[in-house]
C-alpha cells in the first residue's frame, strides 16, 4: 500500500512541468541503500501554489507592517507565524524536488530564508521597526529568484513606473512589475518617509518645471532625518567661498554668508501618510522666527527617492511664485 502510494507520487511529481522525475540519490542518500519505503520529503503543491497560498499572504505581513501593526497578543502571535511560514517556506524551496538547480536556485532560496529568519526573530521581539527594517531585504529575495526562474518576468509593463518598488527590483530592466504583481492584485508597500535622508538637490521650479534657482547653491549638502516622532532638517551650500582676512573681519563675512547658505531646524512633528505631508513643530532654529511655529511640508517617493519640499507655489521671487523641491535618497 505505501509503496504503491509512493509510486503514484512520485509518477505525478514527474508529469509536473519543471520538477524532475524523482529525487536523485545524490539528493538523498537513502534511496541508494535500496530501502523503497523510506520516508523522503515530497512536494504537495506546485510551485505556484507556494507562492500565491504561503509565500506571498505572508510577506505582505511584512511588507505592510507599517499600516497594520499588531496590537494584541492575538495578532502578533499571527505574525509570528506568517514569518515563521515565510522563513520555513524558503527550506520548502530548496528541498529535493523543488531546488531547480544546486548553485543559483539555492543562493536565491537562501536570500529568502535569511530575510524570513530575521522577520520571525523580529515579530518574536515585536520590533516593528526591525520588522520594517527587513523590508528590503525581503524584496530583493523575492525579485532576485523571480529574475532568474519565473517565466515572463519583468516582460510585462510596469503598474506604476513611478512606483519606487519597480526602480529598485531591476534598474537595468525598467518595465519590470512590481514582484508581488500577477496573479494576485496588489499594490507594492507603502514607501515612508521615516528614516535618514541625503540631499542630493535642492531647487526652486517654476511653473513648467524649469530650474528658476538653486536656493543653496548648485551643490548643497543636508541631511533630513524622521525618527520616533521627531524631525530634523539641515541644508548647508557647500560652494561657501572659505573666507578670507581682508577688510571685512571674517566673523562679519560669515554672518553675511550664514542666512543664505544654511538652514536648519527641528522639533516634533507629525505624519500623514495619506496626505503626504508632515507638521514639525519648531523648537530650534537657524533663525529665531522660526522657533514655536508650525511649518508644514509636503512629500512624495520618485524612484526610490524622496521629494520634499513646502507647498507648491510658496516661493516668492520677484513678480514670480516657485515651488521649492528637495530631492533626497535614503540612507537608512
Ligand atoms: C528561490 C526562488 C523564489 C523565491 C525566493 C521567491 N519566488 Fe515567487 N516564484 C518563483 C517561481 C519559480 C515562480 C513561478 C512559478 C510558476 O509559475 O510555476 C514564482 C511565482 C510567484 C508568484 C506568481 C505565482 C503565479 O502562479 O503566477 C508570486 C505571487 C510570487 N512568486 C511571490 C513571491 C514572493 C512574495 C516572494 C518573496 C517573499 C517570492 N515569491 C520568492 C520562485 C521564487
Amino acid at each position: 500500500m505505501r509503496m504503491r502510494n509512493l509510486a503514484w507520487l512520485l509518477l505525478v511529481a514527474s508529469t509536473l512541468p519543471a520538477q524532475p522525475p524523482s529525487p536523485s540519490p545524490l539528493q538523498n542518500p537513502a534511496a541508494s541503500a535500496g530501502q523503497a519505503d523510506v520516508v523522503r520529503a515530497q512536494p504537495v503543491g506546485t510551485m505556484s501554489d507556494l507562492m500565491v497560498k504561503i509565500i506571498y499572504p505572508a510577506s505582505d505581513a511584512v511588507f505592510y507592517i507599517a499600516t497594520r501593526e499588531p496590537k494584541t497578543e492575538v495578532e502578533w502571535s499571527e505574525l509570528q507565524g506568517k514569518t515563521l511560514a515565510l522563513a520555513e517556506s524558503a527550506n520548502l524551496l530548496l528541498m529535493p524536488g523543488r531546488a531547480r538547480d544546486q548553485d543559483r536556485w539555492m543562493q536565491d532560496a537562501k536570500l529568502l530564508l535569511d530575510a524570513g529568519t530575521a522577520a520571525y526573530r523580529a515579530a518574536r521581539r515585536k520590533d516593528v521597526a526591525a520588522l520594517e527594517a527587513v523590508n528590503d531585504q525581503l524584496l530583493t529575495s523575492c525579485t532576485s529568484c523571480h529574475q532568474h526562474y519565473r517565466p515572463n518576468y519583468g516582460r510585462r509593463p510596469a503598474p506604476d513606473a513611478t512606483a519606487p518598488q519597480s526602480a529598485r527590483v531591476a534598474p537595468s530592466a525598467p518595465s519590470a512589475p512590481v514582484p508581488l504583481s500577477a496573479p494576485v492584485a496588489t499594490t507594492p508597500p507603502a514607501p515612508s518617509i521615516v528614516g535618514r535622508w541625503k540631499l542630493r538637490a535642492a531647487e526652486d521650479l517654476r511653473a513648467d518645471g524649469s530650474v528658476a534657482r538653486y536656493p543653496w547653491g548648485q551643490h548643497p549638502v543636508g541631511s533630513i532625518v524622521v525618527e520616533g516622532g521627531a524631525c530634523y532638517l539641515q541644508i548647508a551650500s557647500s560652494d561657501t567661498p572659505s573666507f578670507s582676512g581682508g577688510s571685512t573681519p571674517v566673523m562679519e563675512q560669515m554672518k553675511a554668508a550664514l542666512l543664505s547658505t544654511y538652514i536648519a531646524y527641528s522639533g516634533p512633528c507629525a505624519i500623514n501618510a495619506s496626505e503626504g505631508s508632515v507638521t514639525l513643530k519648531v523648537e530650534a532654529a537657524w533663525r529665531p522666527d522660526y522657533v514655536g511655529t508650525e511649518q508644514k511640508r509636503f512629500f512624495r517617493f520618485q524612484n526610490g527617492a524622496l521629494i520634499f519640499g513646502p507647498a507648491p507655489n510658496s516661493m516668492r521671487a520677484g513678480n514670480e511664485t516657485l515651488t521649492r523641491r528637495l530631492t533626497l535618497d535614503r540612507v537608512q
